[in-house]
């Protein structure tokens, strides 16, 4: 009976040192912040090295780009996930696409640290692979070619979607607005309604011709009223909301005011001392 006592006894003793060194919740964290992956600015990437942007610059670009709680902002090519859980921290949802596997891992862990897990999400992809277009903003820190590479799957999504990029252009697509933080630019863009072409207007005075031209944003173009061509005058492309006025002194001058929804647009056409009249237009 006492040999089976003390060999208990000494049975627990063997197991002590054990149950002493696990660790606590707490010490584990701190064990797993010291493993952390440590990545180093300038190291490589497939595209791109990774150099992260200054907190004050991703401040100065999610203001250009008005993020708000409703958005859903993707960064394309997320480094350790800073542009990602800043915008989370306004509220947006926000998925960072990010090649190198163990930056994915950190920015997931830096997303619980700063409390935002729920609404910043991480995906190890390619972003040339990756289906972007239900973003309503999107961020970047690229080069110039992958701007240019990108340009034409971002001219294609949602007329409206703004797009942010730190540091590079979209060649002959000029930016819609800048912001200079210290020594650095960021460039904003927002995606425009594709509307070049003829299109068939109904107004107040029966069926009209528009004939648009187009460079990006940019528009231009003539309105037909009494066998005339009156020039489209302060034409502006916003998204898909377009605006342009007619008419050469201010008594005959109309403006114009609608939304582009693919082949059709509509809106309101004021005229100097009238009530606004609805307009729309169909492409031919
Ligand atoms: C200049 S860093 C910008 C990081 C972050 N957007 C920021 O502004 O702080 C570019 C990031 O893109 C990643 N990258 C490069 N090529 C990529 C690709 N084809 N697909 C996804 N990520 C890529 C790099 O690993 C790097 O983390």
């Amino acid at each position: 009976m006492m040999r089976k006592r003390i060999l208990a006894v000494l049975f627990i003793l063997t197991l002590l040192p054990l149950s002493m060194a696990a660790p606590t919740a707490e010490v584990a964290q701190q064990q797993q912040q010291q493993q952390q992956y440590q990545p180093s600015v300038g190291q490589a990437g497939k595209d791109v090295i990774w150099v992260p942007t200054p907190p004050e610059l991703i401040a100065a670009m999610l203001d250009m780009a008005k993020v708000t709680p409703s958005d859903y902002v993707m960064d394309l090519g997320s480094g350790d996930g800073r542009i990602v859980i800043a915008a989370a921290k306004r509220g947006a949802t926000a998925l960072g696409i990010e090649y190198n596997p163990e930056m994915v891992e950190l920015s997931k862990l830096n997303a619980q640290k700063e409390g935002v897990a729920g609404k910043a999400s991480f995906m190890q992809a390619d972003i040339f692979e990756t289906d972007f277009s239900k973003a309503t903003v999107i961020t970047m820190y690229l080069l110039p070619d992958l701007n240019l590479k990108l340009r034409p799957k971002i001219l294609e999504m949602k007329p409206g979607t703004r797009i942010v990029s730190h540091a590079f252009t979209m060649d002959d697509w000029e930016p819609d607005q800048t912001a200079n933080v210290e020594s650095r630019t960021a460039y904003f863009w927002i995606v425009p309604a594709q509307v070049a072409g003829t299109w068939t207007m109904q107004a107040a005075g029966g069926p009209t011709e528009m004939t648009l031209t187009q460079t990006y944003q940019k528009i231009d173009g003539a309105l037909k009223s009494g066998g005339k061509d009156l020039p489209l005058k302060n034409a502006v492309m916003e998204g898909a909301r377009i605006s342009f006025s007619v008419g050469d002194t201010p008594t005959a001058t109309r403006l114009y005011t609608g939304v582009v929804n693919g082949n059709t647009m509509s809106g309101a056409m004021k005229a100097a001392g009238g009530s606004d009249v609805k307009w729309t237009a169909a492409r031919r």
